[in-house]
This record gives structure tokens, C-alpha cells and sequence, in this order.
């Protein structure tokens, strides 16, 4: 083959190469440039697929989380966050941010207030699994933020003072509710038995 035939036969292959990897990027770069309304991804643990152990994890709220959504108890543990926050109607910005309407809400949407890059671009909202989420291991939640709090260990103690957010609203949202446990049994059964396994031609001879 003379060298030109070898040249394009080469950029043919390179340009089929580039256009693969065009198709394969275009819809990520798409996905994460448009600023979603609703959450497209969420920042926490990552349930790999196929992993049983992940899959069985307790769907959350609990029960018993709600349950513990105790305003009272809730002002006593934001104790824990004044030297930061005030969660007041119209109360100031201190090292954190007003805590007044922050559930329910976006991140970082307090006006006035300078958020780490980190807290901007999380691209969710405080709903209640994402501030357990946060409130659990701020740092961790939400890596790079600039909460410098080392967290609420008990379930208790950030189902409280979720609950004493929620109320320090000019619109409160809804609740929670329970979330079903899942169906793990029922999907078991689904699967067909194999019919000609390994294990059977053994036993059989
Ligand atoms: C040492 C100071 C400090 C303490 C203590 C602290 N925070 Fe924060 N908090 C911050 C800062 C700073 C930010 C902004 C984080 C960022 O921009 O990354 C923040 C952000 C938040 C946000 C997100 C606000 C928004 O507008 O998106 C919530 C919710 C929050 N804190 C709740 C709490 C609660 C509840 C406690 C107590 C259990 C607490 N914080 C304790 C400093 C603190």
C-alpha cells in the first residue's frame, strides 16, 4: 500500500475513534451543564450495582427517625450550632448562614451569604435525606464544604433539630413518611430456578 492510502485509511480510523468518543461524552457534557431544577445526581453513598449488601441497606426515613422528629428536643440540640447559625425569621448571617426556610429549599440560596464552591454546587436541595445526610458528617456529605462541624453521630439528635428547622419556615413542608422496606423476598422468588446447573449433573451421576 503506497504512503496516502496508509494516511487516510489512518484518519479514517482516528476519526471514527474521535466520533466514538463525541457520542460518548456529548450527553455527559449536556447532563451537567444544564442546572436541573430537580436533582439529577445526589451526593452520598454510592449504591454500586449488583452489590446485595448496598441494596438491603434500611430505606430511609425509618420509622423510628420520624418518631424522633422532636422540636423540642430539636432546640436543644441546635444549642450545638449557635455559635454558627440562628435559625430566626429574618435573623443575620453569622460564620453559617440563616437557618430561617433552609428546609425544603436548595443549597446555599441564603442571600448575603458567601458559600464554599463546594455548598453552590451540590445541585440538590435540603430535603430531609440529604440534611441527615449532611448533619450525619458534614464534611464527608458534602466534601470541600466549609461547615467546620463534626456532625450529629445519633439519628435522634439530627431527626430533632430537622424537625426544629422544618417549623423555622414562613411555609413549612409536609412531613415525612415512612419509607417501605424493600421487597427483596418477592424478587427472590421471581427469578426462575436454573434448569441445567452445574450442581444438578453432579448429584445426578
Ligand atoms: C463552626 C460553625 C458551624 C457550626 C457549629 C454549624 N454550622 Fe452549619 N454551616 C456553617 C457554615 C460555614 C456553612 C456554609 C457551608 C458552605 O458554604 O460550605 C453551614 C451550612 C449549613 C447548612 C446549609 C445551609 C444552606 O443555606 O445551604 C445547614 C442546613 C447547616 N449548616 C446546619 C447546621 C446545623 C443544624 C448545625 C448544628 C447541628 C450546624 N449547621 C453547625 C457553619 C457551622
Amino acid at each position: 500500500m503506497d504512503e496516502l492510502g496508509f494516511n487516510k485509511i489512518a484518519g479514517a480510523v482516528l476519526a471514527t475513534a474521535l466520533g466514538v468518543m463525541m457520542i460518548r461524552e456529548v450527553p455527559h457534557l449536556l447532563m451537567h451543564s444544564s442546572a436541573p431544577e430537580t436533582p439529577v445526581y445526589q451526593v452520598g453513598p454510592i449504591v454500586q450495582e449488583g452489590g446485595e449488601a448496598d441494596a438491603v441497606e434500611a430505606p430511609f426515613p425509618s420509622p423510628e427517625f420520624i418518631a424522633s422528629m422532636d422540636a423540642t428536643r430539636g432546640a436543644k440540640v441546635f444549642k450545638k450550632c449557635t455559635s454558627c447559625h440562628n435559625a430566626d425569621n429574618g435573623g443575620a448571617n453569622g460564620t453559617g448562614p440563616n437557618l430561617w426556610n433552609v428546609v425544603g429549599n436548595k443549597t446555599a440560596a441564603k442571600a448575603g451569604f458567601k458559600y464554599s464552591s463546594a455548598m453552590t454546587n451540590t445541585g440538590f436541595a435540603w430535603d430531609y435525606e440529604n440534611l441527615n445526610g449532611y448533619l450525619e458528617k458534614p464534611t464527608k456529605y458534602v466534601s470541600g464544604t466549609n461547615m467546620n462541624f463534626i456532625g450529629l453521630k445519633k439519628e435522634k439528635d439530627r431527626a430533632a433539630v430537622i424537625e426544629y428547622l422544618r417549623i423555622a419556615s414562613d411555609a413549612p413542608i409536609a412531613r415525612p413518611v415512612a419509607a417501605q422496606a424493600p421487597l427483596t423476598d418477592i424478587v427472590q422468588e421471581d427469578v426462575a430456578p436454573q434448569e441445567d446447573s452445574p450442581e444438578k449433573e453432579d448429584s445426578g451421576n
